[in-house]
C-alpha cells in the first residue's frame, strides 16, 4: 500500500539562521547553534526544518544576496558544520530543507563582478538583465529602461559606468539573473545537485514567481498582482519541470516548495502541477484579518484550488501574528490568545504547515528597535518611513533573565527587549500553561491523529463569527466573535487554545473535539 509522502502533512519549522542560536559567541546565530538545539526541536514535535540562507554573502539583505551558492559563510560556520547538522538532524528524526535564491545573486558574486568588467552585449552581461536606457526612462525622467520599481523601494534599475542599467527587483546589491540564458539554468541545476548530494531533503525557493520577465520588459503597474510583466510568467513553469526531474532522480523523497506571492489561488495551483513543485506557500491566511468570514474564504479558496495545501501564519518577512492579531495593541497578551487559536485551526486542516521560529514562544513583533540597530534594507531605502522586517527577526530568548537570554555569549545582532524574561524557552518549559507547552501538545496530538483523518473537511453550521468544521472524527471550532459560544456536540475535548468558560468556548479561543 502506498504511504503518504512525508511532505504532504509535515509541520516544517522555519529557522532564520541569524537569529536562532549563536554557538560562536559573535552575536549572530550559526549552524553549530542550530545543532545544539536539535533536541529542543525534536521535543517540540516538528517534522522538518527549513534554514534561511547561510551562504557566503555581504548580507545586504540578510543573506538573500548570495555570493557563492556552494559554500557556507564563515559567519555561520563551514561546509563541515553543515554536513554535521544534516547528519544530526536526521538522527533526531528531522528532515532538513535549505533556501535557494535563484532570482538574483549578490552583486559580489563572481559572475556579476565579471559582468561589470565586461562590455555591453558580452556573454558575461547576458547572465544578468542589462539593458540600455532611453530618454523616456519609464516615465521617471532618469532614463531607466522601464518603470519597474524595486520591491524594497525606489527604481528597479541601477546604472553602471558605461551607461547600461541592470535590473534588481530587490536591493541594488541583488542583481536579477537572466533565466532565458541556458547557462543560468545549468548552473542552478548543478547547485541543486550540490546540496542534494550533501543529503538535504528539499528546497524552499525564494521569489519563485519572479524568475522570468516578459519579453521586451514592458512597463507595468507596480505591485504584486497574479500576472504582470514581472511575476508568474508562463515560462517560469518550465524551470520547475527541470528541477523536478533532478529532485526525482535522487533516492528518498526530495521536495521543493515555492515562495509564490499571488492574489489568485488558481495561479498558485499552477506551480504544484504533478511534474512541477511539490508545494507552494499559501500566504492567504497570513494576509487575512482576524475574522471567521475571512478565514473561511481562505480555507475554501485554498482547498478548492490545490490538492496538497500549505498553511503559514508568520515568517521572517512579516509582522509576527501575535502582534498582527493584537489590533494594534503593543501588549503581546492581546494577540496571543488569537495566535494560539489560529494555530489550532490551521493545524486541523489537511495539508502541511510552516511555523516560524519563536511563534512557539508566543513572541510578539519588536516594534521599538532603535533606528541605528535596524538592518533591513527596506528601512534605509524608505528613508526610515517603512520600519522593515527586523522586528520579527530579533534573536530568540532561550534562557536567563536578561539579554541576550542565552542566545549566545556575545550579545545579539539586534537588541532584544528587556521584558522577555517570561518568554524564554527555559521559563516556558517549566510552565505547563505556557505557549511552548501548548505547541508541544498540539503537535503531539496532530501526530497521534496522523493518517487517521480524511483530506476533506465538512463545514457545520455555527454562530456568526465562528468557524466549525469536521474532518473525520476531528471537529475544530474557532471563535472570532466577541462573546462565548456553546461547544458543538462531541464525545471528548482533545485540546483547547485557552481555558473554556464552563462548557462554552470564549472569544478568541479554538478547540479540537473528537466525535464518534
Ligand atoms: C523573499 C525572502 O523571504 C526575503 O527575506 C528576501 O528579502 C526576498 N525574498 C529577496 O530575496
Amino acid at each position: 500500500m502506498e504511504t503518504t509522502p512525508w511532505w504532504r502533512d509535515a509541520v516544517v519549522y522555519e529557522i532564520y539562521v541569524r537569529s536562532f542560536a549563536d554557538a560562536s559567541g559573535d552575536g549572530t546565530g550559526d549552524l553549530a547553534g542550530i545543532r545544539d538545539r536539535l533536541p529542543y526541536l525534536a521535543e517540540l514535535g516538528v517534522d522538518a526544518i527549513w534554514l534561511t540562507p547561510f551562504y557566503p554573502s555581504p548580507m545586504a539583505d540578510g543573506g538573500y544576496d548570495v555570493a557563492d551558492y556552494r559554500d557556507v559563510d564563515p559567519l555561520f560556520g563551514s561546509l563541515a558544520d553543515f554536513d554535521d547538522l544534516v547528519a544530526d538532524a536526521h538522527a533526531h528524526g528531522l528532515r532538513l530543507m535549505v533556501d535557494i535564491v535563484p532570482n538574483h545573486s549578490s552583486s559580489a558574486h563572481p559572475w556579476f563582478q565579471k559582468a561589470l568588467a565586461s562590455p555591453r552585449g558580452s556573454q558575461e552581461r547576458e547572465r544578468y538583465m542589462f539593458r540600455d536606457g532611453g530618454p523616456e526612462g519609464g516615465g521617471s525622467g532618469h532614463g531607466e529602461p522601464n518603470n519597474w520599481l524595486s520591491t524594497f523601494g525606489g527604481p528597479a534599475w541601477t546604472q553602471v559606468p558605461d551607461g547600461q542599467w541592470y535590473l534588481h527587483l530587490f536591493a541594488p546589491e541583488q542583481p536579477d539573473f537572466n533565466w532565458r540564458n541556458p547557462e543560468v539554468r545549468e548552473e542552478f541545476l548543478d547547485v541543486l545537485r550540490f546540496w542534494l548530494d550533501r543529503g538535504v531533503d528539499g528546497f524552499r525557493i525564494d521569489v519563485a514567481m519572479g524568475l522570468i520577465k516578459a519579453e521586451g520588459l514592458p512597463d507595468t503597474d507596480p505591485g504584486f498582482t497574479s500576472r504582470s510583466p514581472i511575476w508568474s510568467r508562463p515560462e517560469v513553469h518550465d524551470i520547475y519541470r527541470d528541477w523536478r526531474r533532478v529532485l526525482d532522480s535522487y533516492p528518498g523523497t526530495r521536495v521543493a516548495i515555492g515562495e509564490v506571492w499571488t492574489d489568485s489561488a488558481e495561479d498558485l495551483a499552477l506551480y504544484v502541477r504533478p511534474d512541477e513543485l511539490h508545494q507552494s506557500f499559501n500566504f492567504a491566511w497570513l494576509e487575512a484579518p482576524w475574522s471567521a468570514t475571512a478565514f473561511r474564504k481562505v480555507i475554501d479558496d485554498t482547498l478548492k484550488a490545490v490538492a496538497s495545501p500549505t498553511w503559514v501564519l508568520s515568517n521572517h518577512d512579516v509582522v509576527r501574528h501575535v502582534t498582527r492579531y493584537g489590533q494594534g495593541s503593543l501588549d503581546p497578551g492581546a494577540g496571543l490568545a488569537r495566535a494560539r487559536a489560529a494555530l489550532l485551526a490551521m493545524l486541523a486542516l489537511p495539508g502541511s504547515a510552516y511555523l516560524y521560529q519563536g511563534e512557539e514562544l508566543g513572541l510578539p513583533e519588536v516594534t521599538d528597535l532603535p533606528p541605528e540597530a535596524r538592518q533591513d534594507p527596506i528601512f534605509a531605502r524608505s528613508n526610515g518611513e517603512v520600519p522593515g522586517r527586523d522586528g520579527c527577526r530579533v534573536p530568540l530568548p532561550w534562557s536567563g533573565t536578561e539579554p541576550p537570554y542565552g542566545f549566545g555569549s556575545g550579545g545579539s545582532w539586534l537588541p532584544q527587549p528587556a521584558d522577555w524574561t517570561d518568554l524564554t524557552a527555559e521559563r516556558q518549559a517549566a510552565d505547563p500553561s505556557s505557549t511552548l507547552w501548548f505547541y508541544r501538545r498540539v503537535l503531539q496530538t496532530r501526530r497521534e491523529l496522523r493518517g487517521t483523518l480524511p483530506d476533506a473537511i465538512t463545514w457545520l453550521e455555527s454562530p456568526e463569527e465562528t468557524l466549525l468544521f469536521q474532518r473525520g472524527r476531528l471537529i475544530c471550532v474557532i471563535n472570532c466573535g466577541e462573546g462565548a459560544v456553546a461547544l458543538p456536540p462531541h464525545d471528548q475535548v482533545l485540546i483547547t487554545s485557552g481555558p473554556l468558560d464552563g462548557a462554552a468556548l470564549p472569544a478568541d479561543t479554538a478547540a479540537w473535539l473528537l466525535t464518534g
